[in-house]
């Protein structure tokens, strides 16, 4: 189970830290709300932790809404640097996205830094594809972290997701 004090540990860490926004007091309150469930109108919010031998080493936030038709989910990850190219990452994404699809969600979204060289691969890798981010939102964001960073966004939808399950399987099936 998360806490606040877990996930601030695992946000300070130096290397996860270059590659996230500076802690703020409205990001605390927000994370502290998050894990007791409150309910943001027209959002919900969830935090999935990433756990190895009862430790927490991971999490994936993960906010859902809805736009017109569509079910729309916005995610952001961190994971102990010692963790780090063993494949824990993709393996806890991909289950969360087969459960987000199979419930109907019609694409994800992955911000991130410019320079971060691994989550960009990571997304790649995973199937996500380039997206752009409204000039206005870009400005919002610059305001409310005062954070002057470039930001890149991906997206996934899910009738790719869908085939590249469908040809891990096939590729399974064969080998
Ligand atoms: C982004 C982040 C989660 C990526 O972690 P990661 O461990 O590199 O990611 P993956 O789970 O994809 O691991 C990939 C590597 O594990 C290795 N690996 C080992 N066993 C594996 C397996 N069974 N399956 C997949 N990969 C495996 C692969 O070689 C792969 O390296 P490659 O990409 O060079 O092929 C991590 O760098 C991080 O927390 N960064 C700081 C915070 C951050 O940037 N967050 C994102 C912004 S929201």
């Amino acid at each position: 189970m998360a806490d606040l004090s877990t996930l601030k540990r695992l946000e300070a860490h130096p290397r996860i830290a270059e590659w996230q926004y500076p802690p703020s007091p409205l990001m605390q309150d927000f994370l502290q709300k998050v894990l007791s469930g409150f309910d943001f109108p027209g959002y919900e919010v969830r935090i999935h932790v990433i756990e190895i031998d009862g430790g927490i080493v991971g999490f994936i936030s993960h906010t859902h809404w809805r736009q017109g038709a569509f079910y729309l989910v916005t995610c952001g990850w961190s994971l102990l640097p010692e963790c780090w190219g063993q494949g824990i990452m993709s393996r806890s994404l991909r289950q969360l996205f087969d459960s987000f699809f199979a419930d109907q969600v019609d694409y994800v979204f992955a911000d991130y830094f410019h320079g971060n060289h691994r989550c960009q691969r990571l997304l790649q890798k995973l199937g996500f594809a380039p997206h752009v981010i409204p000039w206005l939102e870009r400005c919002r964001k610059l305001w409310a972290t005062r954070h002057l960073v470039w930001l890149h966004r991906m997206y996934l939808d899910r009738a790719r997701w869908l085939e590249l399950r469908g040809q891990k399987s096939s590729a399974q099936e064969k080998g």
